[in-house]
């Protein structure tokens, strides 16, 4: 296995139910390494632009206005295969479809409002680092 780094965003519904400390122990548990971290409210071109992949999908709009409608935590991971490691804890998109013990099944108050955001491949990890966090920001 590889040390990988990955980007997670704990989202505004996790901020607004004063979660961030119980989604960041999950991910500690699992083995995963917080080695950047910081807290900030996305600005409406910020979150267009970090979801840009998805700007032709119906819940574009929707997202957008969630993801900007409080603060967010951004996070870098690091650890033996962070990528898919954050996604097996944060469990599937939609918290109906979530395995127990999951981020999302267990926090989670729908499938926009899902708690925790994490990169789907090492080099959307890069991308998505980058869009944060300034190499000197980023301490292992
Ligand atoms: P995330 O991992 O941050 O990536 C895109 C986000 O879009 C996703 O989590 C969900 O919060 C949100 N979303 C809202 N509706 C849908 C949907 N129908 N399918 C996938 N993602 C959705």
């Amino acid at each position: 296995m590889a040390i990988e780094r990955t980007l997670s965003i704990i989202k505004p519904d996790a901020t607004r139910r004063n979660l961030t400390g119980a989604v960041a122990d999950r991910l500690e548990r699992a083995g995963l390494r917080i080695v950047a971290q910081k807290r900030l409210r996305l600005s409406r071109a910020q979150a267009e632009a970090f979801y840009a992949v998805h700007r032709e999908r119906p819940f574009f709009n929707d997202l957008c206005t969630f993801m900007t409608s409080g603060p967010v935590v951004a996070q870098v991971l690091e650890g033996d295969n962070a990528v898919a490691k954050n996604r097996e804890v944060m469990g599937a998109t939609d918290p109906a479809k979530a395995a127990a013990g999951t981020i999302r099944k267990d926090f989670a108050e729908s499938i926009e409002a899902n708690s925790a955001h994490g990169s789907d491949s090492i080099e959307n990890a890069a991308v998505e680092i980058a869009f944060f966090f300034s190499a000197i920001e980023i301490v292992g």
